[in-house]
């Protein structure tokens, strides 16, 4: 396996692979790598000849500095991770590599990135888009494989790539969850056993959507009541948002479910005798699929 730190290097990885006719497949990464991220390997290995994982802690899309010292950075077990999933090339730049000094150019994805993640964190999805997009003129792949779990950033991704006319494919995997429902994230890391064993309310709570939309329910009251009575039995879980949003535009949607409709939900979890500020912050989603009038 191949460890590149400089944008030219990867370059020059990246056009000797083409000139040999590979198709070359990058799975975009903060570290921490989990199952999730091994999923997304195995995909990305399906989808092309060579893979190519970066391993970057990115700063700009962080809005609090807490957040981005506490983020993990096990750099020598995500190795032995990519290695595992037969990983070609492996990215890991340092800050100056990706933002040399100096820097003041900026990808910025207007409408998609403003509600959910983009109210609660402002600035993130700007550090997204402008680091995927360094990601792909350094890594040139042909297809970029990322998770389902953070819907929205996808969502940018593609408009990012529409817009722009990026020659990439871009692929989401299904989330990837723990057997109990939890999904995977580099994040859950920071849960003590009582936290974890709450964040659990959040899969249900998807569940318990689910249930109704399929029962036939399309009142989006009703849905969010059914989503609050399972978040309401954890007492330690601060809930930021569960909005339900048009999948593709993210418009808020109200009055009925027209069709397939998005279910976003963000909480941070509360240590039980710590400070205040000691919160883990969690996400999770589900497009619930209402059956087409003539099943109902
Ligand atoms: O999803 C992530 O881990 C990050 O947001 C990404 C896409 C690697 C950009 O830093």
């Amino acid at each position: 396996m191949r460890l590149v730190t400089t944008v030219g290097e990867l370059q020059m990885w990246a056009d000797a692979q083409r000139a040999a006719g590979r198709r070359i497949a990058l799975v975009p990464t903060m570290g921490a790598l989990h199952a999730g991220h091994r999923a997304l390997c195995d995909e990305a290995r399906r989808r092309a000849d060579v893979v190519v994982v970066s391993i970057f802690v990115n700063p700009t899309q962080f809005d609090q500095s807490a957040d981005l010292e506490q983020y993990p950075r096990p750099l020598e077990s995500d190795l032995e991770t990519c290695r595992g999933a037969g990983v070609d090339a492996v990215f890991t730049p340092g800050v100056g590599e990706l933002y040399p000094e100096g820097s003041q150019t900026w990808v910025e994805v207007t409408e998609v990135s403003r509600p959910l993640e983009g109210r609660s964190r402002p600035g993130h999805f700007r550090g997204v888009a402008t680091v995927v997009s360094k990601l792909f003129l350094a890594a040139k792949p042909h297809v970029a494989v990322f998770g389902e779990k953070d819907y929205q950033q996808l969502a940018v991704i593609r408009r990012m790539v529409r817009d722009l006319g990026f020659d990439v494919e871009i692929a989401g995997h299904p989330i990837v969850r723990e057997a109990d429902g939890l999904a995977l994230s580099s994040r859950n890391v920071h849960l003590d056993a009582e936290m974890r064993r709450q964040a659990l309310v959040l899969s249900r709570a998807l569940d318990a959507a689910e249930r109704a939309v399929s029962g036939g329910e399309r009142e989006v009251r009703r849905i969010l009541h059914a989503v609050a009575l399972e978040l309401g039995k954890a007492p330690l879980l601060e809930l930021d948002y569960a909005e339900l949003r048009d999948p593709e535009t993210f418009d808020v949607v109200s009055g009925e479910i027209p069709g397939p409709t998005l279910l976003a939900l963000a909480a941070r979890l509360r240590k039980p005798d710590g400070p205040p500020r000691a919160t883990v912050r969690l996400i999770d989603n589900r497009v619930l699929q209402p059956p087409t009038r003539s099943e109902e």
